[in-house]
C-alpha cells in the first residue's frame, strides 16, 4: 500500500489503546477448571494486534512475544480483561504491551495476571515490511513505557543475535 503524507503523521499513544474483555468458558480451561495458558496467549495476541492495528492503519504480523509470567490461576467463570497500547516504533516494528487482570464479580476482586510485550511489524498485502508513524507519549506512565521499551529492544536485539549465531553452529 503506497504511503502518504497524512499515514505517516505521529500519533498519540491514546489512538492506539484497545481493551478486549473475555469470559473464561469450560473449553478454555483444563481439567481442574483453570484457563489454559495457550489461550490467554491467543488473546493476549489479538490484543496487542489491535493496538498495532490502530496505531499503523495497516496489517501487522507478530514478529516476536517476550517472556511471559502468569501471575495468579484464572477460572472458569472469571472476566479476563486485556488492555493494550503501542509503547514505541522503530522502524517497521513497534512494541506494544499488553496487561491482563482478572475479574470475579461475585467475590468482587481484580488481579494482575500477566503483562506481556510484543512486537509487531507492519506489512502491506504482499507481506513487504512498511514504515510505521512514530507514536508520542503523552503522560509520565506512556514516556516510562517508551524509555523502557527502548532498552528491552536492545536487549532484544542481543538475544537475536545470539540465537542466529548458535543456529548457525
Ligand atoms: C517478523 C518478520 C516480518 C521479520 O522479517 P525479517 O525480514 O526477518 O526481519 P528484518 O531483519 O528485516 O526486520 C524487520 C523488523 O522486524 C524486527 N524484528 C525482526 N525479528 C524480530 C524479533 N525476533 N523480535 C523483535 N523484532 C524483530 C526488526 O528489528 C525490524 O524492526 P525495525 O524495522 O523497526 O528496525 C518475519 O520474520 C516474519 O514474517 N515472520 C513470521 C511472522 C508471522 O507469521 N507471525 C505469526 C506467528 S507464526
Amino acid at each position: 500500500m503506497p504511503q502518504n503524507d497524512d499515514v505517516m503523521v505521529p500519533r498519540p499513544v491514546r489512538d492506539s489503546q484497545s481493551e478486549m474483555t473475555e469470559i473464561v468458558l469450560p473449553n478454555d480451561a483444563n481439567p481442574l477448571n483453570n484457563l489454559l495458558g495457550g489461550r490467554l496467549m491467543h488473546w493476549i495476541d489479538m490484543a496487542g494486534a489491535m493496538a498495532a492495528h490502530r496505531h499503523s492503519r495497516n496489517y501487522v504480523v507478530t514478529a516476536a512475544i517476550d517472556h511471559l509470567d502468569f501471575w495468579v490461576p484464572v477460572h472458569v467463570g472469571d472476566l479476563v480483561i486485556l488492555r493494550s497500547s503501542v509503547n514505541r516504533v522503530f522502524h517497521t516494528s513497534m512494541e506494544v504491551g499488553v496487561k491482563v487482570v482478572v475479574e470475579n464479580y461475585i467475590v468482587d476482586t481484580s488481579e494482575h495476571v500477566s503483562s506481556a510485550y510484543l512486537t509487531f511489524v507492519a506489512v502491506d498485502a504482499g507481506g513487504r515490511h512498511l514504515p510505521v508513524p512514530a507514536v508520542v507519549p503523552e503522560t509520565p506512565e506512556e514516556q516510562r513505557r517508551y524509555d523502557d521499551a527502548g532498552r528491552r529492544r536492545d536487549l532484544r536485539r542481543t538475544e537475536l543475535e545470539r540465537r542466529r549465531r548458535n543456529q548457525a553452529r
